[in-house]
């Protein structure tokens, strides 16, 4: 089965083809524009802006897939694939809108089932198209810009929503101290460079819920500890601004490795699968696996590139469900989570 998938639910707009073949992920094509460059000016993602950018990117980039792919001889044939995906949700309405309506006008013009695809889930198979040894059950943790949340995965089919974030996520809290500090939206990966080198004993700040035996979240306390610390140290020194980064990292890694961890141990599973953009994060990943040395749980991290967003990982999660539905039945839903 070989589909065409769309994404369209932040700021980047998104196609990908891709294919199950003999049990087999193929990636044949995967492009993706962004419009970050405009939000990296306004400290954060204008919606309206955002939309407006997609409804002039998407037909563009939903041919280059296909071009790409090899999957359409000309702008007026029909394309060879068997499916439309789309996400459907949760995001930006506008933003949204953009790709559900594109996905259904091309439904009904190709003629071709679609299959409405949660983003979040989509974010979990960004693993599945990077790796072919991962075993269930499993443990995905997705941290975000907009979402914490801890799945427990035994098959393709059978999963349980653990827990979430009770306020902000992980990357949303790594962005707001960043804009505390003057740094450009998005702000994880400077936080992450600075950290390096900044005195992890300089600033401690609190692990929220970190011995809560829940699976939940909570990240808004920690933006506020860091808050109050920027407007007590007087004359920030670009090595208070290290040591800062440094802090809040380390809080925020320690709180998410240990709480995916426990839910590991709990369950008894064989994997653990990181995504999202704050998966990107190496200093994340080297936690894990310290944290993992003495188990015989395998991590698995997508490459940087499927991490954010993209419709490749649409595509993946869309093929291990195959729910495709005619294009009259699908509508963007921007409060979706987990059932
Ligand atoms: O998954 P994503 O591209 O968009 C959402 O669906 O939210 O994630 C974007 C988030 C931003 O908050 C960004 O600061 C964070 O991922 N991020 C990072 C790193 N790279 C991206 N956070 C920490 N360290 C990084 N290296
Ligand atoms: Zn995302």
């Amino acid at each position: 089965m070989k589909l065409l998938a769309i994404e369209s639910s932040c700021d980047e707009t998104g196609a990908a083809v891709v294919e199950l073949r003999d049990k087999k992920l193929l990636l044949h094509s995967t492009i993706v524009a962004t419009s970050m460059q405009l939000h990296s000016q306004t400290g954060g993602i204008i919606p309206e802006i955002a939309a407006r950018e997609q409804s002039t990117y998407m037909i563009p980039v939903v041919l280059q897939a296909l071009q790409k792919a090899h999957c359409i001889r000309n702008k007026t044939t029909i394309p060879d694939i068997d499916a439309i995906a789309v996400t459907y949700g949760p995001g930006l309405i506008g933003s949204l809108l953009v790709g559900v309506e594109t996905a259904k006008t091309l439904s009904y013009v190709w003629n071709k089932p679609l299959i409405p695809v949660n983003h979040l889930f989509g974010h979990i198979y960004a693993n599945f198209l990077s790796f072919d040894t991962i075993r269930f059950p499993l443990i995905a943790l997705i941290v975000s810009g907009a979402h914490t949340d801890l799945l427990l995965m035994k098959s393709h089919t059978n999963s349980t929503w653990l827990g979430g974030t009770r306020d902000d996520a992980a990357g949303e809290c790594f962005d707001k101290v960043g804009r505390m500090l003057g740094l450009s939206y998005p702000a994880g990966p400077a936080i992450e460079k600075l950290a390096h080198l900044g005195n992890p004993k300089a600033f401690h700040f609190p692990r929220p819920l970190i011995h809560d035996n829940a699976f939940d979240f909570s990240f808004s306390g920690l933006k506020t500890a860091v808050l109050r610390a920027v407007e007590k140290t007087k004359n920030i020194t670009e090595q208070d601004v290290q040591n800062l980064c440094r802090g809040v990292q380390d809080a925020i890694i320690d709180v998410v490795v240990s709480k995916t961890i426990r839910a590991a141990k709990k369950y008894g599973v064989q994997s653990i699968l990181l995504s999202g953009g704050v998966a990107a994060n190496q200093t994340l990943k080297k936690a894990f696996l310290k944290d993992i040395e003495q188990t015989p749980i395998a991590l698995y991290v997508p490459q940087r590139s499927l991490c954010t967003d993209n419709a490749a990982m649409i595509g993946a999660a869309a093929l291990y469900h195959q729910q495709g539905k005619p294009a009259t039945d699908v509508s963007a839903d921007p409060e979706l989570y987990f059932e």
